[in-house]
């Protein structure tokens, strides 16, 4: 697990920044993340440092930098970043507050060359013909769902999509389809993962006052008592698939897995297993469900837009293009952090070894030098011209893109073309969701509240 670089040698000259005290901006900072960003933007421009009071929870030995973030809005920037040299800026050490979470063997929280070799493990079972077997499993998920909701009565849909994308992620990792036991898994993941993005919990263990900082025994005990029963269903599906003996026949990711060798030969210890598997059920699952609930959001606030989609159901091109749209008016997790292991020169300011960079795809998805008129929902621009490596970042970038940004994308395709063609939804409220923090995420603040008009095709 990689070490957060002490900040060393003479500190460098910050870009500007409000000058609140932390816990002001930290206060400010949860009450709207994104319109602090916004106008931290318009007031300061494309590099602007805040500081978010991480440096409370850090503890006396904490140089001030690693409190301060260095938030990055410029696309030449941000490919500065993410082409940078792995060992100079570093990604794990800035994921570790998830560490007592997905475990130190995650791959969120390995720096190189563990990280190199453990993307090479996860890639395959999430590229080219194997994601393209889950596409079924996605539309299937979709469209039983979607005879539960009920007619002509107001609900969220956020939740709705949670349980679609959460049977996707039982269903292909661990690739149990036997009803009793995708029950028990299900419901041991649902309530891990409710409590996880629950503010009021996460506020009373002190996560998010830990960003940033070595974990605490009280967090490493609360994160124990709420992974707990999700690890035992991990290490006991581990111990079902090591005993199978038809493996190779099997397509969950699992399978894949615990076949898969590191250069060496050596395969992956159960420990591996389970810190991986636990990643790819915790990424994997909410993002992708607050993704389609903004889809959904935006696509019911244009009916044209949604016309189109219905129309075009039979290719994946415009659904395609409403998924790049959402996910750049929408971006779910709006930065990602990189930390520095050594002093850098960036947009004319010496950056201290140590200091943490936010390439911010909130805001480069707003300028309107890439996108003319950033606040219009248009998938049509994405079937003009394709999504930038630095200008479209709704998975980050380099060496550490998301690696299942193509399973989001087709499970997001695949759920918007099944829901569009069988259900005729409208808004339930006139004012369109506002856009609220929720643990690393912006979500809609009200679950986009739906009223199902009536089902097409099914029953
Ligand atoms: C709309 C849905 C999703 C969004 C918005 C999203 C976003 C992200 C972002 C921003 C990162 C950090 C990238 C960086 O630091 O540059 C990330 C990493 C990651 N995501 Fe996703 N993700 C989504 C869905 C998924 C899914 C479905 C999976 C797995 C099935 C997944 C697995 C991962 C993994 C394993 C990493 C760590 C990659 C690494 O460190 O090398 N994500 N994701």
């Amino acid at each position: 697990m990689s070490e957060v670089p002490q900040a060393t040698g003479v500190p460098g000259r910050f870009p500007p920044g409000p000058r609140l005290p932390a816990t002001l901006q930290g206060a400010r900072w949860l009450l709207g993340s994104s319109s602090f960003l916004e106008r931290c933007h318009q007031r300061y421009g494309d590099l602007f440092t805040l500081d978010l009071a991480a440096k409370a929870a850090l503890g006396p030995a904490a140089d001030r930098s690693q409190g301060r973030w260095v938030f990055v809005a410029d696309p030449a920037h941000v490919k500065r970043i993410f082409t940078a040299d792995p060992a100079v800026v570093r990604t794990g050490a800035t994921n570790r507050f998830l560490e007592p979470l997905v475990g130190p063997r995650s791959i969120l929280v390995q720096d190189e060359p563990e990280h190199r070799d453990q993307r090479k493990l996860l890639l395959p079972p999430l590229h080219g013909e194997r994601l393209r077997g889950y596409g079924a499993v996605m539309s299937e998920a979709a469209e039983a769902e979607l005879c539960r909701w009920p007619v002509g009565e107001p609900f969220a849909l956020w939740p709705r999509m949670q349980a679609i994308t959460l049977e996707v992620i039982v269903r292909t990792v661990f690739g149990i389809t036997e009803p009793s036991r995708l029950e028990h898994v299900t419901r041991a993941l649902r309530t891990m993962l409710d409590r996880m993005t629950n503010p009021r919990w996460l506020f009373a263990q002190g996560l998010l006052a830990t960003i940033a900082s070595p974990p605490s025994d009280r967090l490493r005990g609360a994160a124990r008592r709420l992974v707990g029963p999700v690890e035992e269903v991990i290490l006991d599906e581990i111990r079902r698939r090591r005993a199978m003996r038809d493996l190779n026949d099997r397509t969950d990711l699992l399978s894949m897995l615990v076949q898969a060798e590191y250069q060496d030969g050596s395969p992956m210890s159960d420990r591996e297993l389970r810190d991986e598997l636990m990643t790819l059920l915790i990424a994997g699952h909410e993002s992708t469900a607050t993704a389609l609930a903004w889809a959904f959001e935006l696509l019911l606030r244009h009916p044209e837009k949604l016309a189109r989609l219905r129309d075009e159901t039979g290719s994946d091109e415009y659904a395609d293009a409403v998924v790049k749209e959402t996910l750049r008016l929408r971006p779910v997790v709006p930065f990602v952090l990189r930390c520095l292991n050594e002093p850098m020169e960036l947009g004319g300011h010496s950056l201290p070894a140590g200091t943490w960079l936010a390439p911010c795809a909130y805001l480069v998805h707003r300028r309107p030098d890439c996108y003319p008129e950033p606040l219009a929902f248009r998938p049509e621009r994405f079937l003009d011209q394709p999504a930038g490596a630095y200008t479209w970042l709704p998975f980050g970038g380099g060496g550490r893109r998301c690696l299942g940004a193509g399973f989001a994308q087709l499970e997001m395709t695949r759920v918007l073309q099944s829901v569009v063609s069988r259900a005729e939804l409208v808004p339930a409220k006139v004012k369109p969701e506002e856009i609220r923090a929720r643990f690393i995420t912006l979500a809609p603040a009200r679950g986009t509240e739906v009223v199902l008009r009536r089902r097409m095709g099914v029953r």
